[in-house]
């Protein structure tokens, strides 16, 4: 069997033989089908990505028929159960798990870098009281990158992982002062003697006024667990936006206020906080048949169902619905748990969603489990980006050190006028 793809031009009559690789071809290999010299060459033509893979990633793998999603080779349902967070962090940043002293100095490292400036509190101080977390976090992330100018010299390896330590510690620290803004309440510093999630959760409701504030170890967990499940996810529109401006040199604090702003769309990390909408908006189980219909109708969509990639059941969803138990037996069960359960339910036995593949993606339970936890709706995109951060900087570092990989340029068919002149275009 011979690796190569037969294609023949039939404008021409000529054949090409173009080599398979990875049950790929390359794109530039279609350049030569040409029809006359002066030809620019065959493209192929992709909108959205739908089957062309940009790079190529040794970071996390994804088989959406099946379900499965692992991080440098590790299940996801592994990971989940018995590494936290920050362990994850490591390994996709460096492809492997730390040993005890490597965790021991990485949390370390991370913990030192929580604080930020004085000047990004005033900052985020300017925003008006209900400003979107979001809207927030994506431009703190932006302004930090002018408080180093270290961040510029990004292939410096050392700079490149202080860069990394201060993005991964500030995202907690930068979230909580976000949603402190919106409710009115002073800024509570993070505290270097607690755990990644347990710090966020400490800055997020500490009373400015009480020295006992303990957040409850459940809630930690579950929320480091959630943090596992939320750090990576191949080539999505967010870590293709911090690839996408990563590659043209710009530092990665405002490669990853682009990624952060691409996270914030509804379908994307923004989903979690409309499926809360939607289940509110939705009431009681006895009007799902109603929303149902609106769907099949295409007059809606079903927030937290469908995923490019996964054709199956998302496999952070199932542990999602589990953690949900957890959480709900120490804040109590949600009450849109039981229409959720109905959604699901009536959906995955509807033929439309069947036959499309439809399934309950992270997005659909997490929203429960951040509203149980006392989070307001539109911070939920703020927690699916904090763990993200580790996620998007491994993916940056990976991209700069393919050789393969240039600026991020895609070509485009032109669909406009030929050339034509103003002397000849009526102006009024
Ligand atoms: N509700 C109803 N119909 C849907 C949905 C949905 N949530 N998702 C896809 N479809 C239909 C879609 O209308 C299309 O139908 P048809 O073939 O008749 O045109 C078909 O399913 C294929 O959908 P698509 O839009 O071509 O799929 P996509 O790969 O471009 O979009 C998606 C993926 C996640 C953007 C989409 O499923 C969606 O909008 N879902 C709701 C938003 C959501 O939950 N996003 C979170 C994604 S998971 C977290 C993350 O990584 O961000």
């Amino acid at each position: 069997m011979t690796d190569t793809l037969s294609i023949k031009d039939n404008r021409t009559g000529k054949t090409y033989e173009i080599p398979i690789q990875d049950d790929s071809i390359r794109a530039m290999d279609l350049r030569q089908i040409k029809v006359s010299d002066s030809d620019f060459g065959m493209m192929s033509y992709d909108p959205a990505y739908l089957n062309t893979a940009s790079c190529r990633s040794s970071i996390t793998f994804i088989d959406g028929e099946k379900g499965i999603l692992r991080y440098r080779g590790y299940p996801i349902e592994e990971l989940a159960e018995k590494c936290e967070y920050l362990e994850v962090a490591y390994l996709l940043i460096h492809g492997e798990l730390p040993n005890k002293n490597q965790y021991e100095e990485w949390k370390h490292n991370i913990t030192y870098h929580t604080m930020v400036h004085e000047n990004v509190k005033k900052l985020l101080e300017e925003f008006r009281y209900d400003a979107h977390p979001m809207g927030m976090l994506i431009s703190a992330i932006a302004a930090l990158s002018t408080f180093y100018p270290d961040v510029k010299n990004i292939f410096d390896e050392n700079s490149r992982r202080l860069q990394i330590y201060r993005l991964i510690g500030k995202m907690p620290t930068l979230a909580a002062y976000a949603y402190r803004h919106s409710q009115g309440m002073a800024y509570v510093y993070p505290n270097n003697d607690l755990e990644y999630a347990e710090n966020f959760l400490t800055m997020m409701y500490k009373p400015p006024a009480s020295s006992n504030y303990k957040a409850n170890p459940v809630l930690s967990k579950a929320l480091d667990v959630l943090f596992v499940l939320h750090a990576d996810h191949e080539q999505n529109a967010s870590t293709s936006a911090m690839r996408g401006v990563g590659s043209t040199h710009a530092d990665p604090f405002s490669s990853a206020a682009a990624a952060t702003a691409a996270l914030y769309g509804p379908l994307h990390g923004g989903a979690n906080e409309e499926v809360v909408r939607m289940l509110e908006e939705i009431g009681s189980k006895d009007k799902v048949p109603e929303i149902i219909r609106q769907v099949k109708e295409k007059k809606r969509l079903l927030m937290g169902f469908g995923h490019r990639v996964y054709r199956n059941y998302d496999p952070r969803a199932r542990i999602v619905k589990k953690i949900a138990d957890e959480v709900f037996a120490v804040t109590g069960r949600n009450k849109l748990l039981d229409i959720a359960l109905e959604l699901e339910k009536v959906a995955l036995s509807d033929e439309y969603f069947i036959s499309k593949h439809l399934y309950p993606n992270v997005d659909f339970y997490s929203g429960l489990i951040y509203q149980a936890m006392g989070f307001p709706m539109d911070i939920f995109p703020v927690l699916f980006a904090i763990p993200r951060m580790s996620g998007w900087l491994a993916q940056w570092q990976e991209m700069l050190a393919d050789s393969e990989q240039k600026i991020s340029r895609p070509r485009q068919i032109y669909t406009g006028y030929p050339e034509r002149h103003l002397d000849s275009t009526p102006r009024q």
